[in-house]
């Protein structure tokens, strides 16, 4: 019988097996499980919140959703589960994969039980071979954390290859962005068709990556960042990752994440386990500020999420790279004090034998050549001038010159006998070795211990390949012992603030800021390249938790020189520094410096708690960055030029996220400069210096911007009047 011949009436309802339905619900987003007869549950939506499911509704939308038999396919219907394989029907890449003595791991799932709330479900299963509990977590902000753990139950090594989060999105989805990037240009967007088929974004840098995807997105067509609907996948996981997309003609369109395992990676004997890194899944219809906002709002709630405002840092690298001596590090802290510098930080250099990046990672001492009398006489002049004090380390790296390499060679994250190339002339200390960790651990809190430092600069300067452990391939063991080693430290000095740093931006993820405070977002200080480099990194993070320094007027990694105004303006929304030798400026670039830092402090409650967005004015030479307060009473929005623009006139500012029903007076923002502009006369409302509007006038009309030359910024601020 050919389709056409087909008969359709027979198709009777079919008698439903009891299936239970588990629906997740919070801030407008809902995930809704079904069990199975037999097998993993399922997951029939995940997106916008559809309400409440009752018992009654179970039936109707199992009903609804049920899979048809497909011409030249499985004969039965098959659930796209939320582990799923071929032993589902799933013919795209599995999520779990590996072998048990040559045999394909293909689990067959049984004793299956799902338990729920109306914000988690846990779910346990077993397989011959292994035992199963997976968590879905929706957080208060509608961001969802899902996490598989895998255990051990027979006797057989099971050689583990995949186990990756993935969920089914919308089918209307047609396009894919994530971010990509190198050294000094961290975060670069790409954006194309979403294909058919299974593809795998891999990272095997063994840290996150300067040309991490960070977030990957599927997307409805022409999705942007104020609209549109997007589901987006982060692995909380700071090594070797996948990040995944399905798109079969037989099943929903599928978005995951999980960790890359190498070959022989993960071999669990009896009784062994293995957990996954979390996957962060959010969903949105607003866009990728809409998306942004969950993650900021989830990462604002974590108990752990940096509550002191923060500082302002100075930190000496671009000040004065190797060159520590202490009466002109002395001379640095005092003019930083003066100009309202809150934390000096010492970067690399301030240890045994380091004049250049040839030698002495690994030899935590303070270096008695350069600091005769330790760092004390620095460290208290630091203090008495009212800044904490912070310090780089390097800590899970050696320099084969050092005496760390000729004592511990068996320390290395590699085979002895291996020809590792060097990076930065430096290998990898293995820090799954417990010794190797114990080491880097007390010499560390010797130095923290003895000048309570308050912030550690905690560098990572190399991709690491052919790692080895025990024998094993060592990414995942090593980068477990980097997270217990920063874990240890934080114990044994609970005040400690850490910074993520890997040659700038390469470990920007949500695994290790479980356990630091903020990233540095990229070595260029370049303000012009920072303007996208911290945009995108703003898609993940909020601006309290991104390093933003003023560098000095000539990039020392592009050689652009730069207003020390526009300098400001970009280091101001984040979480604010400066990187330069401020005993070499004039005292009126000191007097403008002190006017930032006193900005900075009046406004750095707003930028770390206010709604982020991004706005299209309609000029593609504008980036445009706004921050709104959480009671919408102020906003300041930075409005910066990279290029020329299509028009003469220039385009109004339209802001989007005030009380369209109240009056708000904006202004320049004191303590920055206000840019000339190229027009001949100034739009008006600037000559007088303010403009008061509804919020309404202000979204829907906006008030017209002067003509900003390329490199100049204009930074508004937006007081509500009632
Ligand atoms: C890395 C960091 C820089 C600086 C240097 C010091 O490149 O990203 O900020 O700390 O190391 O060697």
């Amino acid at each position: 019988m050919s389709i056409v011949e087909r008969d359709t009436t027979a198709a009777a309802v079919p008698a439903l097996p009891a299936r239970r339905v588990h629906v997740l619900r919070a801030a407008g987003v809902s995930l809704v499980l079904v069990t199975a007869a037999d097998g993993l549950p399922e997951v029939l939506h995940w997106g916008r919140d559809v309400g409440p499911v009752d018992v009654a509704d179970t039936d109707e939308l199992l009903l609804a959703l049920g899979r048809p038999i497909s011409p030249s396919a499985f004969d039965a219907p098959w659930p796209l589960t939320v582990l799923p394989t071929e032993r589902d029907g799933w013919e795209g890449r599995p999520a779990i994969a590996g072998h048990v003595e040559g045999l394909p791991l293909v689990p067959r799932w049984r004793d299956v039980e799902v338990t729920s709330t109306s914000r988690e479900a846990v779910v346990t299963a077993d397989s011959e071979e292994l035992a199963l509990r997976s968590v879905f977590a929706l957080d208060d902000a509608g961001v969802l954390r899902v996490r598989h753990t895998v255990t051990n139950r027979g006797v057989r090594a099971v050689h583990l290859q995949a186990l990756e989060a993935v969920l089914p999105v919308g089918e209307r989805v047609s396009e894919v962005f994530d971010l990509a990037g190198r050294w000094t240009r961290e975060r670069t967007p790409q954006r194309r068709a979403l294909p058919q088929g299974s593809h795998a974004r891999e990272s095997r840098r063994g840290r996150t990556g300067h040309d991490a995807p960070t977030l990957l997105v599927l997307g409805t067509p022409g999705f942007d960042d104020a609209s549109g609907e997007v589901w987006a996948v982060h692995l909380a996981w700071s090594a070797d990752s996948v990040h995944r997309h399905d798109v079969l003609a037989e099943a929903r369109p599928v978005l995951g994440a999980g960790e890359l395992l190498r070959a022989g990676e993960v071999v669990l004997g009896a009784g062994e386990d293995f957990t996954a890194p979390d996957a962060v899944f959010v969903w949105s219809d607003e866009g990728l500020d809409g998306m942004s906002a969950r993650l900021h709002d989830s990462l604002r709630a974590r108990p752990g999420h940096p509550n002191r405002p923060r500082p302002v840092v100075l930190n000496t690298w671009e000040a004065v790279y190797y060159r520590q001596e202490l009466a002109p590090l002395v001379a640095l802290a005092e003019t930083a004090a003066d100009i309202g510098v809150e934390r000096f930080v010492l970067d690399d250099g301030w240890f045994l034998g380091r004049r250049s990046d040839d030698t002495s990672l690994g030899d935590w001492r303070v270096d008695p050549s350069v600091w005769p009398d330790g760092l004390r006489p620095l460290v208290d002049r630091v203090r008495d001038l009212g800044m904490e004090f912070g310090l780089w380390f390097e800590p899970e790296m050696v320099s084969p010159v050092s005496e760390l390499a000729v004592a511990h060679p068996e320390w290395l994250l590699q085979r002895p006998d291996d020809d590792v190339r060097t990076w930065r002339n430096q290998y990898v200390l293995d820090m799954a070795n417990p010794l190797a960790r114990a080491f880097v651990l007390e010499s560390m809190s010797a130095v923290i211990g003895e000048h309570h430092v308050d912030f550690v600069k905690w560098d990572m300067n190399r991709d690491i390949v052919h790692a080895v452990h025990a024998g094993r391939a060592g990414v995942d063991a090593h980068t477990r012992g980097v997270y217990a080693l920063m874990d240890s430290l934080r114990a044994r000095h609970p005040w400690l603030e850490i910074e993520a740093c890997a040659s700038g931006g390469g470990r920007v993820d949500l695994g290790v800021l479980e356990r630091t405070d903020r990233v540095w977002p990229s070595d260029t200080n370049d303000a012009m390249e920072r303007l996208a480099i911290q945009r995108w990194t703003e898609a993940l993070l909020p601006l309290e938790l991104i390093g933003a320094h003023v560098g000095p007027e000539v990039s020392h990694t592009t050689g652009r020189h730069l207003d020390l105004d526009f300098r400001m303006a970009v280091s101001l929304f984040g979480s604010a520094g400066l990187e330069t030798d401020v005993t070499r400026l004039t005292a009126e670039q000191l007097d403008r410096l002190r006017a930032w830092t006193t900005l900075y402090k009046r406004v750095r409650g707003l930028l770390h708690t206010g709604r982020l967005r991004h706005l299209d004015l309609g000029d593609p030479g504008l980036a445009t960055t706004s921050v709104v307060s959480v009671d919408r009473g102020s906003a300041l929005v930075r409005v910066a030029r990279t290029v020329t623009g299509p028009q003469s006139l220039a385009v109004p500012l339209r802001v989007r996220g005030l009380d369209r029903a109240r009056r708000y007076r904006m202004a320049p923002a004191a303590g920055l400069g206000v840019p000339h502009g190229l027009d001949m006369v100034p739009p008006p409302w600037l000559g007088r210096g303010y403009l008061e509007l509804s919020g309404a006038v202000f979204e829907d009309v906006g008030a017209r911007l002067p003509m900003l030359a390329p490199g100049t910024a204009i930074v508004l601020e937006f007081t509500a009047l009632d």
